[in-house]
């Protein structure tokens, strides 16, 4: 079975980024990345609207960049953490321009700098409506140029490797700090587990959206990462903090729901309730840029109170050419469902987007678990506080990934591993004969989270939601212990520990905070 120096579970922009540098650090190093889709499969392949850089220019500054961060975040972030993340931002994103980046420029050559919600500022780098392909194909066409870099695709990591694994039992799981040894894999196409022992692991699998019904993030987002390091013992935090984008495109059965950037608002796209009426201003006096966690409260509002599935988002006022030239992938879409935006108005509806909390991090990306780094959505860095800034995303992963390196390829040769780690066992499964019930749970989970644990939420939904995520986590152990693994069963397993924490995290804040809002806690409102 496979030995490695640098595992790498995940190949968005975290995983990727990391696994060049590390590679081409330590030439006699071997990198193996593991991914469950097809090697582009992430949510970096679906970002939009881009990467939020203060180029600190006579426009705009690192003090206004920082600012915006921590107002959104909302008291929240960790103010030495948004300093160095918006300082950085330049440096890292010269280098994903070095290796090919395409990004749009304007007459003088300069970066065309898009505008989004809680921003001061146009601060976001972009390549049209279709950042995060830009980025993904740049990243993988360098990994393929990289000998030393080995990467597994449709292979799902099932569990890290600890040191709870040297007494003798695979299945037996225990809260105390630990040190990572790796993971156990599952090749998704022999159906077999494969140990993989590495000296340094680095989560980078993302986030969760897929524990809501209606989500922008595709089907790989279930939590894989975080829930495997709360399996291991490592510290996870602010899971409560679930944002919400405020205009996924209404189109009720997708799955992912198609995103309509908030770059589109910040071209001077309009909100209006179904009768055509304008409502931001009664919010913020920001109005459609107010940050993400205003305007999706207030769309949930204005729902709930009016009755309707949706509001519109109103482009009619504007440029359609220039519309089509700056989000080509937004007019498609609109177009093949028969919505020509400079005549109709786009039906939108908030849907889950990203998590702000997950594993917790050090400023270089260490977890509490020795020799376990964690990078990109599933980490919890202290960037986002209660609410992340919009395309503050992509630069977290682009900074944070450079930290990683920097610490793991220092400490690297400092670390052996144990022998006698075991292989995978199979022992007590067998093959499922029915899969009607891993099917119908992860419904059932989706549709708790959404009806109790949404935008809004209180205390009498979350005691509800938590008694019925106690009966699915049962479940989906039973499911988990007795059939041979495949991936819909450790997926259930994952979203359902996932959704757990972001129940009881949501619990335990007594204050309403950014995203955060429960009207049980009214009172305690921080904005
Ligand atoms: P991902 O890109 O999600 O990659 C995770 C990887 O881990 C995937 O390859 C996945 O297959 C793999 N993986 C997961 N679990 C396992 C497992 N068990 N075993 C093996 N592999 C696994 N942010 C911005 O800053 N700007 C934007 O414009 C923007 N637009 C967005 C638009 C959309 C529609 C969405 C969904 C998000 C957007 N975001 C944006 C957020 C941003 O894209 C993500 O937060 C960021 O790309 C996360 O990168 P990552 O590398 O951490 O994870
Ligand atoms: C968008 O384009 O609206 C998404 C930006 C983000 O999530 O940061």
């Amino acid at each position: 079975m496979p030995q490695t120096d640098f595992l790498v579970i995940g190949s968005g922009i975290a995983g990727l980024s990391f696994a060049l540098k590390t590679a081409r650090a330590v030439q006699d190093a071997r990198v193996i990345v593991v991914t469950k889709a097809d090697e582009d499969e992430s949510n970096t392949k679906y970002a939009q609207g881009g990467i939020a850089v203060a180029l600190n220019t006579f426009s705009d500054s690192f003090e206004n960049h920082v600012a915006d961060t921590l107002l959104a975040g909302d008291g929240l972030c960790n103010r030495e953490i948004v300093e160095m993340v918006v300082r950085e931002g330049p440096m890292r994103l010269d280098e994903i321009v070095g290796m090919g980046a395409d990004f749009d420029k304007d007459s003088r050559g300069d970066y065309a700098l898009g505008k989004e919600g809680g921003h001061s500022a146009n601060r976001i780098v972009h390549h049209k409506d279709a950042t995060g392909l830009e980025i993904e194909k740049t990243l993988l066409a360098r990994l393929r140029l990289t000998p030393n870099i080995e990467i597994l695709s449709h292979h799902f990591a099932v569990d890290l490797i600890t040191e709870h694994h040297l007494k003798g039992t695979t299945r037996k799981w225990n809260a105390s700090p630990a040190t990572c040894f790796g993971a156990y894999v599952l090749d998704l196409r022999s159906g077999q587990v494969e140990k993989i022992l590495s000296r340094v692991t680095l989560l980078a699998s993302g986030g969760l959206g897929q524990i809501y019904r209606n989500t922008t993030n595709p089907l790989i987002a279930t939590g894989d990462g975080i829930a495997m390091a709360h399996r291991a013992g490592a510290e996870i935090r602010n899971m409560e903090f679930i944002q919400f984008h405020p205009t996924s495109l209404f189109h009720p059965g997708d799955n992912p729901s198609f995103l309509i950037s908030e770059a589109v608002r910040g071209f001077g796209a309009l909100l209006r309730t179904k009768d055509g009426k304008r409502f931001m201003a009664r919010y913020d006096e920001r109005g459609e840029l107010a940050s993400r966690d205003i305007v999706a409260r207030a769309i949930d509002y204005e729902m709930k109170v009016n009755g309707d599935e949706y509001v519109y988002l109103d482009l009619r006022h504007l440029d359609n050419d220039t519309f089509a030239a700056h989000f080509p992938t937004i007019r498609e879409k609109c177009l093949s469902l028969g919505i020509r935006t400079d005549r109709d108005m786009i039906p939108v509806v908030p849907a889950a987007h990203y998590l702000c909390g997950g594993i917790s991090v050090d400023d270089h990306g260490r977890t509490t678990i020795t020799n376990l780094y964690a990078c990109g959505e599933c980490s919890s860095t202290g960037l986002h506080g209660a609410n992340r800034l919009a395309s503050n995303s992509l630069l977290e992963a682009l900074v944070f990934s450079h930290h990683c390196y920097t610490d793991a390829v220092k400490r690297i040769n400092t670390v052996s591993l144990p022998a006698g780690i075991p292989e995978w066992s199979r022992e007590g499964t067998s093959a499922a004969r029915e899969h009607i019930l891993t099917m119908h749970n992860r419904k059932e989970l989706r549709d708790t989270m959404s009806d109790y644990v949404g935008i809004v939420r209180s205390d009498e939904r979350l005691g509800l939601a938590l008694k019925r995520i106690e009966i699915l986590d049962k479940e989906a152990y039973d499911i988990y212990r007795n059939t041979i693994l495949s991936i819909a069963v450790c997926e259930l397993r994952n979203l359902v520990t996932t959704a757990g924490l972001v129940v009881k995290h949501s619990l335990e804040r007594k204050e309403n905070r950014g995203v955060f809002y429960n009207v049980s806690l009214e009172k305690t409102t921080h904005r």
